[in-house]
């Protein structure tokens, strides 16, 4: 786990984020029971606003009609508190988002290796971006496009390449708990 030293977040919802299939509906689910908080998703968000699955949205408006609804979803969340919050793997690369995510409150970086990451994937049909010849040659390039703008809006990073759901969701507590803990220390 890794904790970063800057920006304070005036939100308190955990906001995970991360690559497609990095583990961040499981979490956000296991989370969710072991706090009692309740948890949401912005790809089912985004979804719901357009009464469109997302491969729907995807082929009938394509990629940036997709990402305008993502944002506006986050943009909706504003107000939550004690939210856990789930997002889609390509949340971070529109400009206005990072802001927007760290403002929501403690921004968690779900990480995990390229291979496990691709076995995951590749055991399902329904993420437009990867239906292309190559699936593992997209999944290399869109994760190398987007390492830094995760790192940089992350206030902690988390690997999920190993752990059960519920180890996983135990770390994510860990560095929410450290996270929140400096934030309350520099505020005195
Ligand atoms: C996307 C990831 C998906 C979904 C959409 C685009 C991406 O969410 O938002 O298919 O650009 O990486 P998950 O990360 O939940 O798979």
């Amino acid at each position: 786990m890794h904790l970063s030293d800057s920006n304070a977040a005036p939100g308190d919802n955990l906001v995970l984020i991360g690559q497609m299939w990095s583990g961040k509906s499981s979490a956000a689910r296991e989370l969710a029971r072991l706090t009692s908080r309740r948890w949401v998703d912005t790809d089912k968000l985004a979804a719901q606003a357009a009464g469109r699955t997302i491969p729907e949205i995807f082929a009938e408006h394509g990629e940036e009609h997709f990402r305008e609804l993502e944002t506006a979803a986050l943009r909706s969340l504003r107000d939550e508190r004690r939210l856990i919050i789930a997002t889609g793997g390509g949340i971070v690369t529109r400009p206005d988002n990072p802001a927007l995510l760290r403002a929501l409150g403690c921004v968690i970086l779900l990480s995990a290796a390229p291979d496990v990451l691709f076995a995951r994937v590749s055991r399902n049909q329904q993420r437009p971006l990867l239906q292309t010849a190559n699936p593992r040659a997209t999944l290399d390039e869109i994760l190398a496009r987007r390492q830094a703008d995760y790192i940089a809006c992350a206030h902690v990073i988390v690997d999920t390449t190993t752990g059960a759901h519920a180890v996983v969701a135990e770390r994510i507590l860990a560095g929410a708990k450290q996270f929140f803990a400096k934030q309350e220390a520099l505020r005195r």
